[in-house]
């Protein structure tokens, strides 16, 4: 299907609507798309997934607009709380857009399974006997496997490390296809273990898949015009040099790559919760990876180049399309069917652009106007809400209370008051 990810106005829409647009756009039933989206999730259904359960949680999930990644067009979704960050991305997603998009490429789905052995007599022994073995613990690992292997996926090979102490590790490379990963990867660490213990001697420690999947990258490059991303009272050359300069103080410092990086999670999380996925395992492996040299780092930069700024993003992500809480919460499988990818690696590619759109938002504010203006406005809303303001009294409460420079509830609660008619007046209770 042809898809078209700009849809002027969306944001005017009510949700009502919104969802109609949706609908018809992704030809998704309407009945199917709404039922879908209020929670997606019932108690009893929750009750099977995790233990002790009393309840479920919703959060917003929205559509983040103009992503073009590779040439496609695609809808987003996003699962988040924090004001801002959709219209943020979609917004960047435009200036991207105009420079041709995200040109993105993602590795094979390769996760690492790691096999830890303590208390081997000859440690570089060990490593080497692995190493011979490798096409005999390959097969043993597939042999884990059998739907994998049917489905394309299985071990890719293998390699072991000394840590030292006597401990080595070995990772056995597993192609997970369209998974995520973790039980196909846990399975075949346990299954292939007693054998790699009868090679390398000592005692079997740990067998579990690695979160820094730096085998199953993701890279994304865009490039925006200058005449793009001008605005807000500021030349396209002025905000590439301040959105550069940005991500330079990233890059050299690790009190701001840290806060770089949060922004650029804030879209990729997003999407990554929206489609059901495991996001501590993509956090922790992005982090790990942006500290690989010893330094934190920021996972996407900026620079000039000529008269354009250019981005170039790289990190692992491990996202699965099938499995996990896709089979059984209703809001990751429309997640899944909105942004309609073939494969896990597409959705990666995917999930990183938004991430990259979400940091240049972010810089371009930041190093503009700031982001205190917008976000105060947003915020002016929510407080509005926690206020009791409902319907149309939200956007009038939030713009008095924004104006006035007082965002608290008691004040909204004051406005909300006087917005209201008052109750027509009751006489008193006759006296008995
Ligand atoms: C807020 O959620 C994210 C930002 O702090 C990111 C950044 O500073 O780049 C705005």
């Amino acid at each position: 299907m042809h898809r078209n990810s700009r849809w002027p106005g969306f944001y005017k829409l009510s949700i009502e609507e919104r969802r109609q647009v949706a609908a018809d756009s992704l030809g998704i039933g309407m009945s199917e798309l709404s039922g879908a989206l209020e929670g997606g999730l019932h108690s009893e259904k929750a009750d099977k997934i995790i233990e002790n359960v009393v309840g479920t949680f919703s959060l917003p999930f929205a559509l983040a607009l103009n992503v073009k990644v590779n040439g496609t067009d695609y809808i987003a979704p996003m699962v988040v709380e924090e004001p801002s960050v959709v219209a943020a991305a979609s917004n960047a997603a435009k200036m991207i857009r105009e420079g041709g998009g995200f040109q993105a490429e993602a590795d094979p789905p390769v996760m690492i399974a790691q096999v830890q052995l303590d208390a081997v007599p000859d440690s570089a022994t060990a490593c080497e006997a692995v190493r011979r073995h490798q096409g005999e613990l390959c097969a043993l690992g597939d042999e884990q496997v059998p739907g994998l292997v049917r489905r394309g996926g299985g071990m890719r090979g293998l390699e072991a490390r000394d840590l030292g102490e006597g401990m080595v590790v070995v990772h056995l490379f597993v192609d997970c296809r369209d998974a995520m990963g973790a039980n196909l990867v846990n399975t075949v660490a346990e299954g292939v273990s007693p054998r790699i213990q009868e090679l390398c001697g000592g005692e079997v420690g740990l067998r579990i898949l690695s979160n820094l999947c730096d085998q199953r990258k993701v890279r994304v490059r865009a490039r925006v015009p200058a005449a793009a991303i001008a605005g807000k009272g500021f030349e396209g050359a002025e905000v590439i040099d301040a959105v550069a300069r940005a991500s330079r103080f990233a890059e050299r410092d690790p009190y701001r790559a840290t806060t770089h990086n949060k922004g650029l999670m804030n879209g990729l999380d997003s999407v990554v919760i929206a489609t059901g996925n495991d996001w501590r395992a993509v956090e922790s492996g992005a982090h790990a990876y942006a500290a690989r040299s010893g330094q934190y780092a920021p996972l996407c930069t900026w620079k000039k180049d000529g008269d354009a700024l250019e981005g170039f993003l790289e990190m692992p992500l491990s996202l699965g399309t099938v499995g996990g809480p896709s089979r059984v919460h209703d809001g990751a499988r429309m997640g899944l069917r909105i942004v309609s990818v073939e494969s896990a690696t597409e959705l990666a590619m995917v999930a990183a652009s938004v991430g990259m759109a979400s940091n240049l938002a972010a810089l371009r504010a930041l190093a503009t106007e700031g982001i205190q203006r917008g976000h105060m406005a947003l915020h002016a809303r929510s407080v509005a809400i926690a206020a009791g303001a409902e319907g149309d009294e939200v956007e009038k409460v939030a713009s008095r209370i924004h104006a006035a420079g007082d965002i608290n509830v008691a004040t909204a609660q004051k406005v909300l008051v006087e917005l209201r008619p008052a109750p027509p007046a009751t006489a008193p209770p006759p006296a008995e």
